[in-house]
C-alpha cells in the first residue's frame, strides 16, 4: 500500500513542526551556549544583544525561570549557574526573526569560571560505578554458573575488547517547536516529536502545569531514532520563550545544536570473554560493559542486555559500569543497547568460531538455546537458526573458505561475514476510537508518524478489522487530545498501536455503528510470561583497497523473523534503513571528543558521515514467515530496529576475512586498516 500521506508530502502540503502557524505571527528564539564543559556562569550581559535589531526578549540562568519539575536537568533551564557540559544552555534570546535572533544571541556576552572538565571515557575511570539498573528498568548486573571454570575447561577462548565511538541520530528534519500561550494560560506546542502522549505530559510536569494545559500537535516528523522518543530542550525553549515574549514563538535548531541538545549513543567500552568445548559449544560467556552518562543526569544504556537473549551457556555474566563525565546525556538511539552490544558480542563469536575451526553459521546454530538463557523463559517464537540457515543459501555462504586474508581481485581483497540480529518485541498500553463518518471510518490514536509509515500501517489493520478497504479509513494521529498512546520507540509503535486500533474497530463492530473505544492497559497486564523478541541474520560481503584502506560493501543481506510482516513496502524500508545506519557505523559514524575544549567535534553532516547512495549497494532484507500468538492481535514483532542490530559486526567480520585484521574500534576507517 502507498503511503496515505504520500501525496501531501512529495507537494509540500505536508507540515512539519517549524512550518506550522500560530494565530499570530511568531517570534523565533535563539539559544546561547556554553563554550565551557565545566563551571560557574557569572554573569550574561545582553547589554549589546538590546541593541540588536528586532531583539524582543531575554532568558538566562541569572534570572531564572519558575519551574515544575527539575526531574531532568536538562530540561530545566537556566535553573542553575553550574556548567557541567558543553553546550548546556545558559541564556536565549526572542526577536522578530530567526536571523536576528541569531545576531542578538551572538552578542550576549556571557562569562564562565571554569573549572576542570572530565571528557574522556576509559575502563580505568576512577569514578565507574554500577548503576540501580540500566534501561528500560533491567538488571545492571546478572550472572549464573560458574565463568571462572568455563573458561578454564574451554578448548577454545576470546577474551576480547571492543570499543565504540558517540555516535548521533542525524534525523533529516532537526528538532523544532512552535509554542503559543492563549489568554487563558492553556499552551500548544507542535513539536517534532515520537510521542505526543508522554511530550505532552513532560512539557506539563517542566513547566509545573497540569496535562489538560497543554497540547503537543505532530501530524508529520522527519525521523528520529529516538532523539525524539523523549522531550528535549528546544521545545521547552519554545515555551518560556513565548511566555516572555508574550507571542507565539519558534525554535528551530541548527544541525550543529542537534549535536549538543538532543542526545546521543553513549560510547562504549566492551569486554567480550567467550569459552568454547571441542565441540564448539559455549562454555562460558562474560559480556562487561563501560559507558559514559553526565555530571546531573544518569542514562544508563543496556549493552550488554542482548547477550542475555543469544546464547546457551552454562555460565554467564554481564555488567555494565558508568562513567560520569562532563558531557551532555547520552539518550535513545536505534536500538539503544542491542546495537553496540551486538556488535560487540557478534564479532567476538566471529572470533570463537576461528578460535574453534568452525564456521561462524555452524557455531551460532550449535549454541542455540532451548530457553531464553538467563530468564529460563520459553521464546514466544524463536526462528534464529532458519534465519541463518535460510541467509546462507541466498548469499550463498556455502564454501566460504574459512581462512581471512587469502581472496584477491586486482588491488581489492574480498571477504564475507555473519552476524546475528535481535530485538525486543514488546508492546505497551494505548488508548483508541473508532466511528463511522460520512460513509467511511475514523480512527484516532495520539501515536507518531516520524517517517515510518505507521499512520499507513494503522490504516491497513482498521481496514482489516472492520472488513473494509483501506481508502474508507482515515487515522488521525499526532496530537495528544487524540487518545493516550505510546511512542514510536522500542519498536513498540505498531504492537501497541494495534492492539488498541484492532480492539476499538472490534468493539465498534459490536456497537454497530456507534462509537468504539478501546485501552489494553489491561491486556498488556496481563501479557503471559514469554521470552518476546525477534531475530534475523546479516550476511555481508566487502572489498578492501589494499591500497587506501577503504572499505566498500557490494552486499548485505538480512534475513529477519519478527512476526507477521503488517506492509511488505514499510517493513522493507524499515529493514534496509536499519542495516543502512548499521553500515554507517561499522564504517563512518563516529563524533569526536575533543579533549582539550571538553566538547564534540565534527558537528555537522559534512563531517560526522552518515552511508549515503554511493556506500550503499545491494542491500536487501527479507523475512520468514512467522506466527507467533503470544504478542498482540496482528501477531507482528516490532521491525523499527532490528536491522541494525549486528550489521556493524557482519561488516567487520567480513572485514577480518577479507584482511585477516581484525579491527575492535569502530568505525573501521581506511586509516586503522592501514595501520
Ligand atoms: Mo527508538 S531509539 O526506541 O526511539
Amino acid at each position: 500500500m502507498n503511503r496515505v500521506e504520500a501525496v501531501d508530502k512529495v507537494t509540500g502540503r505536508a507540515m512539519y513542526a517549524y512550518e506550522q502557524r500560530a494565530d499570530q505571527a511568531a517570534a523565533y528564539a535563539y539559544p546561547v551556549q556554553s563554550a565551557t564543559a565545566s563551571g560557574h556562569v557569572r554573569t550574561v550581559n545582553f547589554a549589546a544583544a538590546w541593541h540588536m535589531p528586532g531583539m524582543l526578549a531575554a532568558l538566562s540562568c541569572t534570572d531564572p525561570p519558575e519551574l515544575g519539575s527539575a526531574e531532568d536537568p536538562e530540561l530545566a533551564l537556566f535553573t542553575t549557574r553550574e556548567i557541567s557540559y558543553r553546550g548546556q544552555l545558559v541564556a536565549a534570546v526572542v526577536a522578530d526573526t530567526l536571523e536576528n535572533a541569531r545576531a542578538a544571541a551572538a552578542a550576549v556576552l556571557v562569562t564562565i569560571d571554569r573549572h576542570q572538565h572530565d571528557v574522556r571515557l576509559r575502563a580505568d575511570h576512577p569514578g565507574l560505578y554500577t548503576p540501580d539498573q540500566v534501561n528500560p528498568g533491567l538488571p545492571a548486573a546478572t550472572s549464573y554458573g560458574d565463568v571462572a571454570a568455563g573458561l578454564a575447561a574451554a578448548a577454545a577462548r576470546v577474551d576480547v575488547t571492543y570499543t565504540t565511538p558517540v555516535q548521533h541520530n542525524n534525523p533529516m528534519e532537526p528538532h523544532a517547536a512552535l509554542a503559543s500561550w492563549d489568554a487563558g494560560g492553556n499552551l500548544t506546542v507542535y513539536d517534532s516529536t515520537q510521542g505526543p502522549s508522554f511530550d505532552r505530559d513532560t512539557i506539563a510536569r517542566v513547566l509545573g502545569l497540569p496535562p489538560g494545559r497543554v497540547r503537543v500537535i505532530s501530524p508529520h516528523v522527519g525521523g528520529g531514532f529516538g532523539s525524539k522518543g523523549t522531550t528535549r530542550p528546544h521545545a521547552i525553549l519554545a515555551a518560556l520563550a513565548a511566555r516572555a515574549a508574550g507571542r507565539p514563538v519558534k525554535v528551530a535548531l541548527t544541525r550543529q545544536q542537534m549535536f549538543e541538545l538532543t542526545g546521543y549513543r553513549t560510547p562504549t567500552i566492551q569486554r567480550v570473554t567467550l569459552g568454547a568445548d571441542t565441540s564448539g559449544r559455549l562454555t562460558a560467556v562474560a559480556h562487561d560493559v563501560v559507558e559514559q552518562t553526565a555530571i546531573r543526569t544518569e542514562f544508563a544504556e543496556q549493552t550488554a542486555a542482548c547477550t542475555r537473549v543469544m546464547y546457551a551457556s552454562p555460565a554467564m555474566r554481564t555488567t555494565h559500569r558508568l562513567a560520569r563525565l562532563n558531557m551532555p546525556a547520552p539518550s535513545w538511539m536505534r536500538a539503544p543497547g542491542e546495537t553496540p552490544g551486538m556488535y560487540a558480542l557478534e564479532s567476538a563469536m566471529d572470533e570463537l568460531a576461528c578460535a574453534a575451526g568452525l564456521d561462524p553459521v555452524e557455531l551460532r546454530i550449535r549454541n542455540e538455546p532451548v530457553t531464553e538463557p538467563d530468564s529460563g523463559l520459553p521464546f514466544s517464537s524463536r526462528n534464529l537458526v532458519a534465519c541463518l540457515r535460510e541467509g546462507a543459501r541466498r548469499f550463498g555462504w556455502d564454501g566460504r573458505d574459512p581462512c581471512p586474508g587469502l581472496r584477491r581481485d586486482g588491488r581489492w581483497l574480498t571477504g564475507t561475514g555473519v552476524a546475528a540480529s535481535t530485538y525486543p518485541a514488546r508492546r505497551q498500553p494505548s488508548r483508541a476510537t473508532a466511528l463511522v463518518l460520512d460513509g467511511g471510518f475514523v480512527v484516532r490514536i495520539a501515536a507518531a508518524d516520524v517517517g515510518t509509515g505507521a499512520r499507513t500501517a494503522l490504516t491497513q489493520i482498521a481496514a482489516e478489522t472492520l472488513g473494509t478497504s483501506p481508502d474508507r479509513v482515515q487515522v488521525e494521529l499526532g496530537d495528544s487530545d487524540l487518545p493516550r498512546a505510546w511512542l514510536a520507540g522500542g519498536s513498540m509503535g505498531t504492537a501497541s498501536w494495534g492492539s488498541a486500533v484492532v480492539k476499538a474497530c472490534e468493539d465498534l463492530l459490536k456497537n454497530e455503528g456507534a462509537l468504539g473505544s478501546a485501552d489494553t492497559a489491561e491486556d498488556v497486564a496481563a501479557d503471559s510470561s514469554f521470552a518476546r523478541h525477534a531475530f534475523g541474520a546479516q550476511f555481508a560481503e566487502v572489498h578492501v583497497d589494499t591500497g587506501t584502506g577503504e572499505v566498500r560493501v557490494p552486499r548485505l543481506l538480512g534475513v529477519f523473523a519478527a512476526g507477521r510482516i503488517i506492509d511488505a513496502t514499510l517493513a522493507r524500508s524499515q529493514f534496509i534503513g536499519g542495516m543502512t545506519m548499521g553500515l554507517g557505523m561499522a564504517l563512518m559514524e563516529g563524533t569526536f571528543v575533543d579533549e582539550a575544549q571538553g566538547g564534540f567535534v565534527r558537528k555537522d553532516l559534512a563531517q560526522y558521515h552518515i552511508a549515503t547512495c554511493a556506500d550503499v549497494q545491494d542491500v536487501d532484507a527479507v523475512w520468514l514467515e512467522e506466527t507467533d500468538s503470544h504478542l498482540n492481535p496482528m501477531g507482528s514483532k516490532g521491525i523499527g530496529e532490528i536491522g541494525i542490530t549486528g550489521t556493524a559486526a557482519a561488516i567487520g567480520n567480513a572485514v577480518y576475512h577479507a584482511t585477516g585484521r581484525r579491527i575492535r574500534d569502530l568505525p573501521i576507517t581506511p586509516a586503522k586498516l592501514l595501520a
